[in-house]
């Protein structure tokens, strides 16, 4: 079954909005096959973007992605991959279509509520930053 891993991230948890993404998500019929709150350090939160390292914005995002806590979730089923990207949105807020979270949530290109997973290759990094296998359900 394809995975991908979702994070709600410090400003969504910090503005209380975690349960109408949670929502969405449900409402969406996407599987939830594992979830937590963690809070990264900066250290944990450069290793988890590090494809992003050579970026100007890099210290910037792993300020912000270490400034409260963050819930992440594995999310399971056929094409979750691009279901998620399409209902979370482009990541610029801004340029992201009508009705995504994005466009409802996001306050800006850094801030921007949510991730998702790119690719399968990611995926599975992802996952396992996150996630032993025994946390994620059986099957999914
Ligand atoms: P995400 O999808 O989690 O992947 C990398 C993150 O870096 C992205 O969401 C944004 O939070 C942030 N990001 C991407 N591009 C920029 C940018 N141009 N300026 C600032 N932050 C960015």
């Amino acid at each position: 079954m394809e995975r991908s891993l979702a994070i709600i991230k410090p400003d969504a948890v910090e503005r209380g909005i975690v349960g109408r993404i949670i929502s969405r998500i449900e409402k969406e019929k996407l599987k939830i096959s594992a979830m937590k709150m963690v809070h990264l350090t900066k250290g944990e939160a450069g290793r988890f973007y590090y494809v992003h390292k050579d970026k100007i914005f890099f210290n910037d995002l792993i300020e912000y992605m270490s400034s409260g806590p963050i819930v992440v979730m594995v999310l399971a089923g056929e094409g979750i991959i691009n279901k998620w990207r399409q209902i979370m949105g482009a990541t610029d807020p801004a340029k992201a279509e009508e009705g995504t979270i994005r466009r409802i949530y996001g306050t800006d290109i850094q801030r921007n509520v949510v991730h998702g997973s790119d690719s399968s290759e990611s995926v599975k990094f992802e996952v396992n930053f996150f996630f032993s296998e025994l946390e994620v359900e059986n099957g999914a």
